[in-house]
């Protein structure tokens, strides 16, 4: 609307002079003016100019005898005719402003003081000061300078009759003489923008629209030769993010939506005998409400869910022992590695079994970065005879960034997942009592897997448990890895 409005404006006319008047008459925004100016400017439709303009607004002060009436004005109204005594007339007005009215009225000669009472000199008085303020904001609200010329005189003039005026490049500060407060009425210049619109090199009084998208239409038809696309807009602003919830799985601590293998739990033990009760109590702190970094999960850490027995489902729960153990002592660098049976309470299939092996590695050292990790995982797997690796971003709570695996797979033609890795996280390490620069970097692989793609086997039930060919066992070699 406003874009149909400026451009057929624009044939009748030479100019528009002021986008705001321009707006008023049209009864459109004026920011919907700016926009659609701004955007046609780009275009070169039209030519816009800034043009700033320089409003005169009352401060809160200055709203509230706009509103009540001057001090003055409130401590004449409050006199009766007949008159009345000090401590009446201080009971009827409003006491920030007494003071301070009172001596103005006196002043202006609107009331007298006699023995016993105060009444009026005069029975009519004009409220200047209130009809100034209330002009000021009349014309504050139309944004219209040019009478302002004239009114600014006007409000020196009267003002200089009771305010010093402290003119400041924007500011025009009035304070009462005759009040030690000084109690000031700012009339603050507010810069207004805008523009004057005229012609463009690129004028016509309706717009092309021009395409936002390339489609297989415009590509058949051949049409794309006379599209005009639309150009990025590197500076628009997104769509603001909604977001601000916790998603379910950050909130239970024994929710089984949390675990992300399904776990077996002993009967007999049921729960642990001992735990180091000052790590505990840290743990339990960054679970709740987070540190070292972290937000925590921000829920109730129970002590009973941790005190459980349970088969470990991964190898971390051994590297996180051996990381508990090294920052017991004082820190040197470490290399650790296992290979060890691992228990997933889960539905047995081809590719999956309740028990299994995994292989861990961990190297512990000041300073390490994400860099070291990924090139010890290359190291690592090319021995493995897996050259071509890729990494994905991955979660795990233990660790942060992390990075599934993948390895390129010839036999397969694809990329297939390998394993998963990470930098152990702050918050694990420091509650152990690890020095703040110590780095861990870390990955897991499981040991079926490799081996099923390596020797070509598609059931893991061939390979591991009781249905296992004795056959295989003897005319496999001892070890293929690392043979082409
Ligand atoms: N524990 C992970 C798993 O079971 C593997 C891993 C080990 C990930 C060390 C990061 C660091 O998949």
């Amino acid at each position: 609307m406003a874009e149909d409005a400026i451009l057929l404006y624009l044939e009748k006319s030479e100019e528009i002079p002021d986008s705001g008047i321009f707006a008023s008459e049209f009864g459109i925004d004026h920011e919907e003016v700016i926009n659609v100016t701004k955007s046609l400017n780009g275009y070169g439709l039209v030519l816009a100019q800034d043009i700033k303009k320089e409003n005169w607004v009352l401060t809160e002060e200055g709203k509230l005898y706009a509103a009540a009436g001057s001090p003055e004005m409130q401590v004449f109204s409050a006199i009766p005719p007949e008159g009345i005594s000090p401590d009446e007339l201080q009971k009827k007005v409003d006491p920030s402003v007494f003071k301070i009215g009172f001596s103005q009225a006196m002043k202006n000669k609107w009331v007298e003081r006699g023995k016993q009472s105060v009444s009026r000199k005069v029975q009519h008085v004009d409220d200047k000061v209130k009809d100034l303020l209330t002009q000021i904001q009349a014309e504050e609200v139309r944004r219209c300078p040019f009478l302002f010329g004239i009114l600014i005189a006007d409000i020196v003039h009267v003002m200089r009759s009771r305010f010093s005026c402290l003119g400041t490049s924007n500011i025009f500060q009035c304070c009462y003489l005759n009040s030690k407060r000084c109690s000031l009425i700012n009339l603050l210049l507010e810069t207004w923008k805008g523009y004057s619109i005229c012609k463009g090199p690129n004028y016509a009084p309706k717009r092309k629209k021009a395409a936002t998208d390339l489609t297989r239409e415009h590509l058949q038809s051949g049409g794309w030769k006379d599209l005009e696309l639309k150009e990025y807009n590197f500076n628009a602003k997104g769509l603001p993010p909604e977001g601000g919830h916790l998603h379910p799985l950050l909130k239970p601590q024994q929710h089984p939506a949390r675990d992300s293998h399904d776990t077996f739990f002993l009967k007999e033990p049921s729960t642990t005998q001992w735990l180091p009760e000052d790590y505990v109590e840290r743990v339990k702190c960054v679970h709740e409400s987070g540190g070292y970094g972290s937000r925590g999960y921000g829920y109730d850490w129970k002590r009973e869910e941790a005190n459980k027995n349970l088969l470990r489902t991964h190898t971390t729960a051994v590297s996180s022992r051996m990381l508990y153990k090294l920052a017991q002592k004082p820190f040197a660098p470490q290399k650790y590695f296992s290979i060890d049976r691992v228990f997933r309470n889960e539905a047995v299939d081809r590719t999956h079994l309740a028990e299994f092996h995994q292989i861990e590695g961990l190297i512990c050292d000041r300073g390490l970065t994400l860099g070291d990790l990924i090139g010890v995982l290359h190291d690592f797997f090319s021995r493995l005879g897996m050259t071509k690796l890729r990494f994905k971003p991955a979660y795990n709570p233990y660790t942060e960034p992390s990075m599934e695996i993948f390895s390129y797979h010839e036999g397969f033609g694809k990329w297939v997942e390998i394993g998963n890795s990470g930098m152990f996280r702050p918050e694990m390490l420091l509650p152990m009592g690890l020095p703040d620069d110590v780095r861990v970097v870390a990955w897991g692989l499981s040991l079926e897997r490799p081996t099923m793609i390596l020797y070509g086997i598609d059931n893991i039930r061939d390979l591991f448990g009781h249905k296992v060919d004795l056959g295989l066992m003897k005319k496999n070699p001892i070890c293929r890895i690392g043979l082409e």
